[in-house]
């Protein structure tokens, strides 16, 4: 779909990049010429993926074991040299009855998607802007800075069963609003993905536990089908790439309408019993204990 080295010249910080959505955007980033950073709470999974990615397609990955939940800790990143693009990819989500959440499950998921989100995205703004200024002011046709964050589509109808990551999700896509016009003199765009689902080992325990990745979005997707991991690689290439710099500030969900024909997502939940939220919860557990068991804490 696109020329071989369409990202070549660009360096790319993607948050979470070490799995999942991240680590798959990134390939398709790599593969088209463009430098990587990647940030995560596990090293190891990040220096690994690195070491993957490399022997597959050359280049340059940067990793940095960075929480981005903390804000001092998230300049390191910057050691590697400018950036040309942002995905704001790391997030923390798990169904629960709402009335079940303590605040420190609330904070879990808010401190990583609404506070980490937008110190990433500060300090990788204020970085563009200084240089900005440095080079006399940045004027049309010279290529934006593009910054992609990864939200849901329910910021749309609400999300039940997710309500803090779902309150966190809403206050990205704002701020993607916001800054692309408050951004946009010093060549800065910034622009949303909702993508419906895309089976990951961390979303499906934390999002279906106890089901087959996609079984429910088969029954319910109007394409009968879960979305493809190069369907999201386009859509980020595209959105990465320059070429369109005039679509800024927008939200683009890519679910096969799945949201407008359901009204959303996880709706069905509202006939779970206490038994199948008590075993939702023990999977869910269980999902983190590994990951904590991943990052030595
Ligand atoms: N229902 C209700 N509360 C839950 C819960 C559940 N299923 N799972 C965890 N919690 C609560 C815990 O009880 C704890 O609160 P408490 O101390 O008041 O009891 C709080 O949430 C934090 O739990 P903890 O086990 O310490 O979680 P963690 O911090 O190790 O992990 C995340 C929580 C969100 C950070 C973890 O899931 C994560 O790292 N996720 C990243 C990947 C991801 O979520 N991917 C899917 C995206 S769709």
């Amino acid at each position: 779909m696109f020329r071989s080295d369409l990202l070549r010249g660009k360096r790319i910080l993607i948050t979470g990049g070490g799995t999942g959505l991240g680590r798959a955007m990134g390939e398709r980033y790599l593969a088209l010429g463009a430098e990587l950073a990647i940030c995560g709470r596990r090293k190891g999974v990040l220096d690994a993926a690195a070491e993957e990615m490399t022997k597959a397609h050359g280049g340059r990955v940067d990793t940095y074991g960075v929480d981005i939940r903390d804000a001092q800790a998230v300049d390191a990143i910057f050691a590697g040299g400018p950036l040309t693009g942002l995905v704001n990819n790391a997030a923390g989500n798990f169904i629960s009855p709402t009335e079940m959440l303590s605040p420190r499950a609330f904070d879990a998921i808010a401190n990583i998607v609404f506070h980490g989100t937008f110190y990433v995205t500060n300090a990788v703004g204020r970085r563009w802007i200084d240089q900005a200024r440095v080079a006399g002011g940045w004027s049309s046709p010279q290529p934006m800075k593009s910054v992609i964050s990864i939200i849901v589509t329910w910021v749309e109808n609400g999300g039940p069963f997710t309500v803090p990551s779902a309150m966190s999700k809403a206050g990205v896509a704002v701020m993607t609003k916001s800054l692309a016009v408050e951004w946009a003199k010093y060549g800065i765009r910034l622009n949303a993905i909702g993508p419906g689902e895309i089976p990951t080992e961390g979303m499906s325990q934390r999002l279906n536990p106890g089901e087959a990745p996609g079984e429910r979005s088969k029954e319910t997707n109007p394409q009968h089908r879960v979305g493809e991991m190069g369907e999201l690689q386009n859509l980020a290439t595209f959105l990465m790439a320059d070429g369109c710099d005039w679509l800024s500030g927008q939200t683009l969900f890519m679910d096969g309408a799945h949201s407008l024909a359901n009204g959303g997502n996880f709706y069905p939940l509202r006939a779970w019993s206490d038994e199948q939220w008590r075993q939702a919860r023990a999977r869910i557990e269980a999902q983190n204990a590994k990951d904590r068991g991943q990052r030595g804490g």
